[in-house]
């Protein structure tokens, strides 16, 4: 496997003079140092044994009935049986790469779209399709062209899009639901930033279950990830802990499957892998 281009570019930000714009590094100056400290020393304090010691595949279960009841604010229908917490994106890229990809399969990417993704699943020798992104996002209208070569899934940034930084707006979303629908494409939405904002609402799920005049989630919906909550643990701890909610249900024991054939078992306070 050769070397990582997110790991190089994290390298080059060790240096003090250099300025970085290259990783969605957060301004150090704003991690909440103290709260974080003070969160800690809770825990420890509280329930210090069961936190250091190893859980379930799942992840904890409180947090994952606080991201079931953050996603019913989306109008995401989801029981706790479909959230599974990772260690961070990384992790829950290389579950979906490990579960779905087989060498040579197509999977259908914005373009361009995050690195990450890219390297988790060229290790499981993915070719992709691509679609452009204008100022509004993906172009939809374009989307049934590159279903022809029949990918396996789709893989969204539908807020604040890395790297675009542009953000799909209703009527997209509305297409994008139809297509998918209409061809039984799964959809991946990876949403790390779409309540990381000045201003506005964050904007329903691409993946339709939030969206007004879609009467059913999109069939297609397989797996939503969430950096969760995100005004907290993106600038506190890069990588802390994920969501996922698996639609159809079935999906998610396969992930959990995958996870622990890995050798994960979750610690409620264990270190982030690193990318
Ligand atoms: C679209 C996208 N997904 C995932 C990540 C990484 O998220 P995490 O910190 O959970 O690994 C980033 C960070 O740059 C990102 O932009």
């Amino acid at each position: 496997m050769g070397s990582s281009a997110i790991r190089e570019l994290l390298k080059l930000t060790q240096k003090p003079e250099v300025i970085s714009f290259a990783g969605g590094l957060p301004a150090p100056e704003l991690f909440p140092i103290e709260r974080f400290e003070e969160a800690t020393a809770r825990v420890l304090a509280d329930n210090g044994r069961s936190a250091l010691q190893y859980s379930t595949t799942e992840g904890y279960l409180p947090l994952r009935e606080f991201i079931v009841e953050k996603m019913g604010q989306y109008g995401i229908e989801a029981t706790v049986d479909n959230i599974l917490i990772t260690s961070g994106s990384q992790q829950a890229l290389d579950l979906i790469g490990k579960l779905l990809i087989n060498p040579g399969d197509l999977i259908l990417t914005e373009r361009p779209t995050y690195l990450g993704a890219l390297q988790a699943w060229n290790a499981y020798q993915a070719e992709y399709t691509t679609v452009p992104i204008d100022d509004d996002g993906l172009q939809t209208a374009l989307l049934e062209e590159a279903l022809q070569g029949g990918p396996k899934f789709m893989y969204i940034l539908p807020n604040f899009q890395n790297p675009g930084g542009v953000t799909l707006p209703l009527q997209r979303r509305l297409d994008l639901i139809h297509t998918a629908d209409k061809y039984g494409l799964p959809i991946i939405e990876d949403d790390p930033y779409g309540e990381l904002r000045f201003e506005g609402r964050a904007s329903a799920p691409a993946g339709g279950a939030g969206c007004p005049r879609v009467k059913r989630p999109c069939r297609g919906l397989l797996a939503r990830q969430r950096h969760l909550p995100q005004h907290l643990f993106q600038n506190a701890r890069p990588r802390l802990a994920l969501g996922l909610d698996g639609r159809p249900q079935e999906r998610h024991p396969k992930m959990c499957d995958g996870e622990a054939g890995h050798g994960f078992a979750h610690q409620h306070l264990q270190p982030s892998g690193g990318v």
